[in-house]
């Protein structure tokens, strides 16, 4: 079922001299098994959205249909457990979400709390730190002696062991070096190619450009333009009055004014097999 959000608006301390809108009115549908980015500028509502999806927000006003469930702002919390099963997210600032003693019982934490058994929570528990690049003696360590990185991908580990449906992750790439970056981005791709949704908050347009099939575009609270990334990145002087980036790949082939790229590039591979033809000519 895809994920609908109708008229959502959400305001920061309601009805007092702080009252601050985070959401005005968005509405978008997300199909199942996609992978969407969602971009904006610092403030613009990108980790407000991003809270509506396991409901750890509800919407001031409008409605979110996900994973079965319509969230409002009357649903009461003790209905959100089902919906936390299937809907997970890694927040912007991960070490917020770790609390346990070592970082095993961190990760088979979620696990255990939808029902695995204890082994089998504790199995997952290890793959997942390993598919998430730490080696096994992290697993006997406190999460909070790790490494601002490493806290993410124990953050990270920590959702996916219980392998929700849809995989929400708040700039998860923040903190991490280019080649752990590029690991981790590749197992969301996986994760999503294997049949689930993932939503991607993320600043990198080399990452939408790379992976995202549909994003979204966050400015002042509103959903200012929905599409796929060639879309987006197709209109330089939109992106510029948005002050939005471009990917490196588009960038470098305007930059190459003697040469014609029939479709604009968006990644390296694209750039390559553009240059290529251009020489070829
Ligand atoms: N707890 C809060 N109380 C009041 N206002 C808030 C709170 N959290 C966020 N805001 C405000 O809501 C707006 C959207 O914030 P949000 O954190 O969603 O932005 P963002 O797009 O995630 O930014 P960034 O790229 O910096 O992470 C901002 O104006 C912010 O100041
Ligand atoms: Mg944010």
């Amino acid at each position: 079922m895809p994920i609908k959000f109708e008229n959502v608006s959400y305001t920061y301390s309601p009805d007092t001299p702080l009252a601050k809108k985070g959401l005005d009115k968005v509405n978008f549908e997300l199909k199942d098994g996609t992978f969407n980015a969602i971009i904006g500028h610092t403030g613009s509502g990108k980790s407000t959205l991003m809270q509506h999806f396991n409901a750890l927000l509800k919407p001031t006003n409008g409605q979110i249909e996900i994973a079965g469930m319509t969230i409002t702002a009357d649903t009461p919390n003790k209905n959100l457990k089902n919906l936390r099963r299937h809907v997970s997210l890694v927040f912007q600032f991960p070490e917020m979400q770790l609390f346990e003693n070592t970082v095993l019982e961190d990760i088979a934490f979620g696990p255990k709390n939808f029902g695995y058994d204890k082994e089998k929570a504790l199995t997952s528990a290890k793959y997942w730190l390993k598919k998430v690049g730490l080696p096994e003696e992290i697993g006997g360590r406190s999460p909070f002696e790790l490494s601002g990185g490493q806290m993410r991908r124990v953050a990270i580990a920590g959702v996916m062991a219980y392998e929700p449906d849809i995989l929400c992750l708040d700039e998860p790439a923040a903190g991490l070096d280019p080649l752990a970056r590029k690991q981790m981005m590749a197992l969301f791709s996986e994760y999503q190619k294997e049949g689930h949704t993932v939503i991607l908050v993320t600043h990198n347009m080399d990452d939408v450009a790379d992976y995202a099939d549909n994003v979204l575009v966050m400015e002042h609270g509103k959903l200012i333009k929905e599409d796929s990334p060639k879309e987006i990145f197709k209109d330089r002087k939109w992106l510029q009055e948005h002050h939005l980036e471009e990917p490196k790949s588009s960038l470098f082939a305007a930059k190459l004014t003697n040469f014609k790229f029939k479709k604009l590039p968006l990644t390296i591979d694209e750039l390559i097999t553009g240059i290529e033809k251009n020489l070829k000519r």
